[in-house]
């Protein structure tokens, strides 16, 4: 049994071999609709319990179809019909009858040290649905589709994430470390990562630089990222935010910088940090890659029950 809460604290073998399970297992299923089941149904009988503490739609559904493709079902929680929320029940036995009841459990949550605490009392693979340190399903799945359409391993790409410096962005950093890739990360300086980013990426890399010029960051980039400039449950003065990152727009001068066969990806939902133009542009590849999170996540699943081929 394994979890799956940071990319830093996963083998870089261990996320390589998901992504080639991944693969394998996509082009497998390529006539088979939503709902039918993976030749061999790995997971049959296994229940994955879900609980969002915050909002989401892609995570939901893509785990929802990624269990029932490997033959097994879901059930969500609602958090604020459990004991847990309104500090009637302890994590510690939450986490006993969730073991008891169900085989894995994904939840996303607004505090990291939640899902520590579950970790700790858990008997069932954890896998984090976002917190607010790391969004790693969301970009072990952006590396795939990196590859799915640059047909290229990634360590052979120049990556570029202009944006905010959030979860998402610090899980990017761990892949960056991970599978050896370039990334430039475009971010005004006051929003630049926080100090224990910053000396994670001193001890491991030599491939991930900082810009404040954000055309130095876009410059011959073969992946633009972004993201909101707001993140869920951002407790800044939002307008002034969004004023410090005006430059940092995503729009049609900024990807001329970036190689002419540039794609641009974001996990979405998007706020006003890309332009329409650059959004529904061809170089955009934005649906693709949300719908690859169910085909990732079903090999994030394999492995946390042990079962990667
Ligand atoms: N990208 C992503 O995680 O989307 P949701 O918040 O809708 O799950
Ligand atoms: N950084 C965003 C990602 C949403 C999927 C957030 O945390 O709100």
């Amino acid at each position: 049994m394994k979890h799956f809460i940071n990319l830093k604290d996963i083998p870089a073998n261990d996320l390589r071999n998901i992504l080639i399970d991944a693969k394998k297992r996509k082009i497998a299923r390529k006539k088979l609709d939503n709902l039918e089941i993976d030749k061999g149904a790995p997971l049959k009988g296994k229940l994955l319990i879900q609980m969002f503490e915050k909002s989401s739609l892609r995570t939901r559904l893509s785990f929802y179809l990624a269990i029932k493709q490997l033959g097994g079902s879901t059930l969500t929680l609602r958090p604020d019909e459990l004991h847990l929320s309104k500090g009637g029940e302890s994590i510690e036995d939450t986490a006993k009858i969730l073991s008891n009841f169900g085989n894995a459990f994904m939840l996303r949550t607004d505090s990291d040290q939640k899902l520590e605490e579950f970790k700790k009392y858990l008997s069932i693979p954890i896998i984090n649905g976002l917190s607010p340190s790391s969004h790693a399903t969301q970009v072990l799945s952006d590396v795939f589709t990196v590859e799915e359409i640059k047909k290229k391993p990634i360590s052979k790409l120049k990556i570029s994430w202009i944006g905010d410096s959030n979860n998402v962005l610090n899980s990017l950093i761990a892949a960056s470390i991970k599978f050896s890739f370039e990334l430039n990360i475009g971010c005004p300086k006051k929003y630049h990562p926080d100090k224990n980013i910053l000396s994670y990426i001193k001890k491991n890399s030599n491939k991930i630089f900082l810009h404040d010029d954000v055309k130095k960051a876009a410059l011959g980039a073969d992946v633009i990222f972004s993201d909101k400039v707001i993140s869920m449950n951002d407790k800044v003065n939002k307008t002034k935010k969004i004023n410090h990152f005006k430059k940092f727009r995503i729009n049609k001068k900024l990807m001329s910088f970036a190689k002419k066969d540039c794609i641009f990806l974001h996990c979405l939902p998007r706020g006003k940090e890309v332009d329409e133009e650059v959004f529904s542009s061809k170089q955009s590849k934005v649906w693709q890659q949300a719908l690859n999170r169910v085909h990732v996540q079903k090999s994030i699943l394999l492995y946390c029950f042990g079962k990667l081929r």
